[in-house]
Formats: C-alpha cells, sequence, structure tokens
C-alpha cells in the first residue's frame, strides 16, 4: 500500500501511476483508462456545476432502454464518457446505462482488451433539484478471442472486475476508485483542475450510524424485509437505531454511508421483484469498492460480486455497507419467510 496521507499533494494521475508500479507485468493500459475516466468526471462536473445556467437541466423527449425518460445531463455524460473513451485504443467496447446495446468501437480506431461499463449519470431525478449526482464505471478484462467486444466479454460476475469506481458531484467533486489494492478517494480542485489524494486507503466503519432505504415501498415489500427495517430502526432485537438518511441518488447515500458507516438497501417488492438498481454498473463497482473498504454487498442472499449476470441491463435487490448491517440482512433475509 502506498503510504501516502491525505496532507500530501498527491495527483491522481500520480497515484495510479505509483499503483501500475506495483505490478511489473502491467502494461499502462488500465492506468490510461482510469486517466481518461478522471478527465471525463471533469468534463461532467463542469456541467453539473453550471447546471442551472447550461441548458442541461430538464428532460429530453427520449426514453432509455429501462423505460426512464433521460435527462439532458445523462445524455450530455454519457456523450461525454464515450468521447473521452473511445478512440484511446484500450477498449474493447463499452455498455452505458442509457444505451439498450454495447457501444462498439468504431473502426477507424484501434481495439484494446477492456470493457468499460458505466452508469453515466446516477441520480438523474435530482439534477433539477440540485441534490448530488454521481457516475459509476467498472472495468473488466476482454475473455473472447475477436477484435470487438461480445455480450460475453460484459456478462462476467463482479468478482471478474479489474477497477471500479464512482464520481459524485456533491459539496464537492470526488473520484473514488480501486484496481484491489485499497479504495483511494480524490477531490477535485476546481482552482487547478486537478483531482488531488484526499481519502487515501478507505476503511468503512463496521458498525453504520445510517440506514438508507425507500420505505414508500413498504407495502410492497415481504416480511422478512419489513421485519430488518424494524431491526434496523431499533424496534426489533435490540439494537441501536440507525439514523435514517435518503436522498434518491445512489451514488450520494453510498458515499455518506462509505465515510460514516451504514447501510444501503433497495429490495426487492412485489412491484419490482429484482428491485430496481442494476447489477453490471451500479450493484459490482460499488460493491468492489466497498469491500475493498471492508464492508460487503449482497443481494440479500449471496455476495453481489459473485453473481452470474445474463443480461446487460438486469437488476438486483441490493443490501451494501458495514459487515454488521449487512449480515444482518443475510440473516433475516435468509429466515423461513413467516407467512402471516
Ligand atoms: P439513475 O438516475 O441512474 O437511474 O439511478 C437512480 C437510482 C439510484 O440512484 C437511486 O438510489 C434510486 O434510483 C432511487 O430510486 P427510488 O426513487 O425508487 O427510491
Ligand atoms: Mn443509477
Ligand atoms: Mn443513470
Amino acid at each position: 500500500m502506498l503510504n501516502h496521507t491525505a496532507t500530501s499533494v498527491v495527483t491522481i494521475d500520480r497515484y495510479i501511476i505509483e499503483q501500475e508500479r506495483q505490478h511489473p507485468e502491467a502494461t499502462g493500459e488500465l492506468s490510461g483508462i482510469l486517466y481518461d475516466l478522471a478527465l471525463a468526471a471533469k468534463m461532467i462536473s463542469s456541467k453539473v456545476r453550471r447546471a442551472g445556467l447550461a441548458d442541461v437541466l430538464g428532460a429530453t423527449d427520449h426514453e432509455n432502454v429501462q423505460g426512464e425518460v433521460q435527462q439532458k445531463l445523462d445524455v450530455f455524460a454519457n456523450d461525454t464518457i464515450v468521447k473521452a473513451m473511445d478512440h484511446s485504443g484500450r477498449l474493447c467496447g463499452m455498455a452505458s446505462e442509457e444505451e439498450p446495446d454495447i457501444i462498439q468501437i468504431p473502426d477507424r480506431f484501434r481495439c484494446g482488451k477492456y470493457c468499460l461499463l458505466f452508469d453515466p449519470l446516477d441520480g438523474s431525478s435530482n439534477i433539477d433539484v440540485n441534490v448530488p449526482v454521481g457516475t459509476i464505471f467498472s472495468v473488466v478484462q476482454k475473455i473472447t478471442r475477436g477484435k470487438h467486444g461480445e455480450a460475453e466479454d460484459f456478462l462476467q460476475p463482479g468478482r471478474r472486475q479489474v477497477a471500479a469506481g464512482y464520481v459524485i458531484y456533491g459539496s464537492s467533486t470526488m473520484l473514488v476508485y480501486t484496481t484491489g489494492q485499497g479504495a483511494h478517494g480524490f477531490t477535485l480542485d476546481p482552482t487547478i483542475g486537478e483531482f488531488l489524494l484526499s481519502h487515501p486507503d478507505i476503511q468503512m466503519p463496521d458498525t453504520g450510524r445510517y440506514l438508507s432505504v425507500n420505505d414508500s415501498y413498504e407495502q410492497y415489500w415481504d416480511e422478512n424485509v419489513k421485519s430488518l427495517m424494524r431491526r434496523y430502526r431499533g424496534l426489533e432485537g435490540g439494537g441501536k437505531p440507525f439514523n435514517v438518511r435518503y436522498v434518491g441518488s445512489l451514488v450520494a447515500d453510498f458515499h455518506r454511508n462509505l465515510l460514516g458507516g451504514g447501510i444501503f438497501c433497495y429490495p426487492a417488492n412485489t412491484k419490482n421483484p429484482n428491485g430496481k438498481l442494476r447489477l453490471l454498473y451500479e450493484a459490482n463497482p460499488l460493491a468492489f469498492i466497498v469491500e475493498q473498504a471492508g464492508g460487503l454487498a449482497s443481494d440479500g442472499r449471496q455476495s453481489i460480486m459473485n453473481v452470474q449476470p445474463t443480461e446487460l441491463h438486469q437488476r438486483t435487490p441490493l443490501y451494501i455497507g458495514s459487515r454488521s448491517a449487512v449480515n444482518a440482512a443475510v440473516e433475516t433475509l435468509g429466515r423461513e419467510l413467516v407467512t402471516v
């Protein structure tokens, strides 16, 4: 582990190079992907910061593959990432929440050995009301023989990720990433346009303070989920109650819990039997980060990163956060359902 502290002035580029040096076999391609993502993050941040002035508020008249109306900033963020990444020669294809199929690398560009999966703008419903939003990304290595990315390359379990991270456009813009050597946070200094190391080797508190859940779905939860939420609220099982904090941006809720301890829950419910969040570019990347920080991520039965994907945009229930809180979820949800 690098022995930097948050007070030493270390740019993300330098940190990436120093981490790469710990792998003599590294070709530098993965490092290049991370640099390019940091650049895309700066460009999106610049737009988000001026959203009310730069005519990027509001919705387009398009729906995405999720059946959700695309916000202008969804489309801007998506296009920014595709344009920043498609010509680098490091990727064999991309998958985005905003595009139905694999985004192929144009023939005029060289293909590489990595696949990028991403949620260009997470928490879109919050853009127009100035609540933090984010970007989430995941990188896996190509496993098929051809030049271009194929479905099999993208449908890999989260355990196969080689890098993952997110950007939160909050009171400051932060980028948190992992390549399996800890989870590290960088804060954008807009006066110099650099991401500077601010949170080296993040460790998630084991006992949480926060519970993030949208309990307007309570009527659609099964009895075990209801019992689990009573347990988190200190109404059952005798534990200390969590503070409930839910802003409706996964990245913002996750980031607060990562630093302060706690759990984010998006349970299955009778309206969404697989929950709402997407496995490949929301749950898996955050699961990689949280495990590197000492936390856990489960679908209620198994570790999220053990799930074998079958579809690009498949959804999953998600319980992600402090180890003890996620274990309580698996224990409670695994019980024989209490039939009332
Ligand atoms: P996205 O904007 O990328 O579609 O993601 C929105 C997600 C996630 O950010 C958030 O936690 C969740 O939707 C909120 O869903 P509810 O409004 O159903 O609580
Ligand atoms: Mn999202
Ligand atoms: Mn999104």
